[in-house]
């Protein structure tokens, strides 16, 4: 039978894309967590494959089946994200999706914690997390030669995502509105802003599979104007 020919610009070319949420565990049965779906992460992914590239997708915990075709590596916690993320250097680009959970507990407990009655709660400290998004940016001679952000906002958008985009050292940052108002927490659409180097590009409300696929055409263009 015959197929009609694709085109593949980012045939050659490597990504890493970062999507879901992080686990980090309290003690063997809780842990913390967020609300992200990684349905942005898998869009992108599967989008970067079907222009050609060579996808390694590092997921937390989703409800979402492993695209076809992808190197897909598991990881529960943010510092398994970060190790996953350092062994699949180098790549051309990088695109970090994930909601990092930007803290652990200090200690995690390696007996489950006992509600002893007439105890009092337990008091859970915190540490920072290790940035991936910043970590992958400041590679130096293994940096991707593109790297992407996300930025969720509920205020200050455009502000707030423009000064992620410097503190990171990533090239682009895609800033997506996630105020109740727009309905994009969680949802299938997204409104987002590009911001690069030039400034920023506001686009109409979308699917996250339409975005994902206009992104990728973004990436394949601005490879072929480094080559
Ligand atoms: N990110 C990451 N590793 C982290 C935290 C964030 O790779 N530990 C990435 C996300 O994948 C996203 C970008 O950084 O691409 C921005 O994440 P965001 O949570 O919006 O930024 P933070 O710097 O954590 O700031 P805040 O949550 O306070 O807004
Ligand atoms: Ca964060």
């Amino acid at each position: 039978s015959y197929f009609a020919p694709k085109t593949t610009p980012l045939a050659g070319h490597s990504a890493l894309v970062t999507a879901g949420p992080t686990h980090e565990a309290l003690d063997p049965v809780r842990y913390i967590a967020n609300h992200s779906s990684g349905k942005q992460g898998y869009a992108i992914a599967r989008a970067l494959k079907t222009l050609g590239a060579n996808v390694t997708l590092v997921s937390g915990p989703t409800h979402l089946p492993p695209p076809d075709g992808i190197t897909y590596i598991p990881i529960t916690s943010a510092r398994e994200m970060l190790k996953a993320c350092e062994n699949a250097l180098p790549v051309d680009i990088a695109i970090c999706t994930a909601a990092v959970a930007d803290w652990r507990v200090t200690e995690q407990s390696n007996q489950k914690i006992k509600k002893i009655s007439g105890d009092d709660a337990p008091t859970l400290s915190f540490i920072q997390n290790p940035d991936i998004l910043a970590t992958l940016s400041k590679q130096g001679p293994k940096r991707p030669g593109l790297v992407i952000g996300f930025a969720a906002e509920t205020e200050n958008v455009e502000s707030n995502a423009k000064s992620k985009r410097q503190r990171k050292g990533c090239d682009w940052i895609l800033a997506n509105d996630v105020s109740p108002e727009t309905g994009t927490f969680g949802g299938d659409d997204n409104t987002l802003f590009l911001i690069d180097e030039t400034g920023t590009d506001c686009w109409e409300k979308m699917s996250k599979e339409a975005s994902a696929a206009k992104l990728s055409v973004l990436i394949a263009d601005k490879l072929k104007l480094n080559t």
